[in-house]
Order: C-alpha cells, then structure tokens, then sequence
C-alpha cells in the first residue's frame, strides 16, 4: 500500500494563513510487511526518527492506538524546513495511514480538521488533503475549519529554493502580535481581489495582489534578502507575481509558460547556492 503526499505553499502573499496550492513535489509512503515493531527505512538523514517518535507515528497511533506493527518505507523529494509544508506532508500522511490500516473512513473535511489541530493553521494540510488551490478558515474557538477549493489557472511556477533552511517559529516571531485598523482593512481586501482573481482566472491581476501583501511578507523581508530581487526579476521580465512560499525562505513566482525559461535563467545567473526548479500544481492531493 502506498500513500503520496503534495508539496504545498501558503499564503501565497496576502492570504496569511488561509489560502494554499498543492505542489509537485512529494512524501511517499510505502506500508510494507507486519513486524515485531513499528520501523520506518528512510535515508532523510539521522535527525529523523525511525521508531514511534517519528511525526508520522506519532500521529498514526494517536487516531488509531492499536494498530500492528510494520515496517515503513519513506522517501521525499519536499526539503526541510523551506516553506513548502514538509512537516504537513507528514502528518498528513500520518492521518492517511491510521485511516488505511484502522480502516477509519474518515471524510476529506474530517482529516483536515485532525490536521488543523495539530499543525494549527490549515493553510498547508488543507492543500496537501485536497490538492490544487484551497481557501480556508479556521475557528479557534469552535476547532473547525472551512474549506473551499477551486481550480487554480494554467500557469508555470518558478520555485527558489535556498539551501538554509528557516524554522516557522522563527519566521512567526518577527511578525507583529497586532496590526492596526486601517491597515487590517487595506490588508484583508488586498487578499479578498487576489483570491476573486484566481477564481476569475485573472493572473495578471491575482500576481499583483500576491505582491501587494500587508500581512506578514514586509516583517520577514528582513530573513528572506533574496525576495526583492526575485520580485524585480518577476517584475521586469512579466511574471504574474511572486510571493514568499509559506514562512519562507522559498519563494515562487507565478509565470506565463512562455516566460518560465527565461525567468529560470535569470535566477540561476544569480549565482547562490538555492535551487530552481520548475513546478506544476498537484491537482488531486493525498
Ligand atoms: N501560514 C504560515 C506562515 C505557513 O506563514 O507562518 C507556515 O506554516
């Protein structure tokens, strides 16, 4: 039995903490024979846990406690620790797994709720559950969460990919605890146009909204220095836009297929040790 998890992106700019793509980058589980013990083979380095302790059993034997034993093979291509939700590919797919094996039947909304709760923002397992583009809510006090998914338009994306990874926490602490009002309102209907725009398929429009954020990309500019000049790039050689990718440091930018290359070309010129690479959107998630 196999189990295949998205890369995803959040934000994309404006929309903080709701709004999410699926990538084509991703985890792969392979659930093998019955064992003694739990053991999960991988070669994702020696900080990650192969017992009970890794993320993806700890979550599995949470939602179904008395599962048997087995071994478990491990591979993503989703880097560590670069805004590209690779701890929500993992419990994700820890969820998948406790719903295979303890033959849970839970729906999409069920395993997005588990997810939330765990990861605390839907932004990232909301997209990895369902694919493609996904805005959601989350309501703290009730722990349920709201999701819409909507086909995102026909585009390429362009990811940068820096070799140094930045924790969540880290990028979380430089953002401020409140925004005041005005900016609140200017804010909220920079993301309300760039989400109508993706629905209209406007991507001109929906680029300019991805960058226009007021929420969180100007207090993490400071962690990320590489994101105005990929903007201007963007910019200059008409991409749509380009948004940090979650907490960062990756940053996608949204392109026309004919611009890709070129766009791909100028970053690699740049001469850093990050990745580009060019990527689809995943439209079917786990
Ligand atoms: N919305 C989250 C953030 C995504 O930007 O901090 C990272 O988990």
């Amino acid at each position: 039995m196999k189990i295949r998890v998205p890369a995803t992106s959040a934000n994309l700019g404006p929309g903080f903490d709701s709004c999410g793509i699926a990538l084509s980058k991703y985890l792969f589980i392979e659930i093998m024979e019955e064992s003694d013990r739990w053991e999960i083979l991988h070669e994702l380095g020696s900080e990650i846990p192969n017992d009970e302790s890794n993320l993806l059993l700890r979550v599995a034997l949470k939602l179904a406690p008395t599962l048997t034993p087995r071994k478990i093979r491990m591979y993503s291509d989703i880097p560590l620790a670069r805004g590209l939700g690779s701890s929500s590919s993992v419990i994700v797919a820890g969820i998948e797994l406790a719903n295979r094996l303890g033959h849970l039947n839970l729906s999409d909304a069920q395993k997005v709720d588990i997810a939330t709760a765990i990861e605390g923002h839907p932004d990232n397992v909301a997209p990895a559950i369902y694919g493609d583009f996904l805005i959601t809510a989350f309501d703290h006090e009730h722990k349920q969460t709201y999701v819409v998914k909507h086909h995102f338009p026909e585009c390429n994306i362009v990811a940068y990919i820096p070799q140094e990874q930045l924790l969540t926490e880290a990028s979380r602490n430089v953002l401020p605890k409140t925004l005041d009002f005005s900016t609140a309102v200017e804010a909220s209907a920079i993301a309300n146009v760039m989400i109508a725009a993706v629905i209209k398929g406007n991507l001109p429009l929906a680029g300019k909204m991805m960058q226009a954020d007021r929420f969180h990309e100007n207090y993490r500019e400071k962690l990320i220095p590489h994101l105005s000049t990929i903007r201007q790039i963007c910019e200059e050689e008409g991409g749509y836009g380009c948004f940090l990718s979650g907490a960062g440091p990756t940053v996608l930018a949204i392109v026309p297929p004919e611009k890709a290359d070129k766009i791909c070309r100028l970053l690699h010129a740049l001469e850093t040790n990050a990745a580009i690479e060019q990527l689809q959107i995943d439209r079917e998630g786990v």
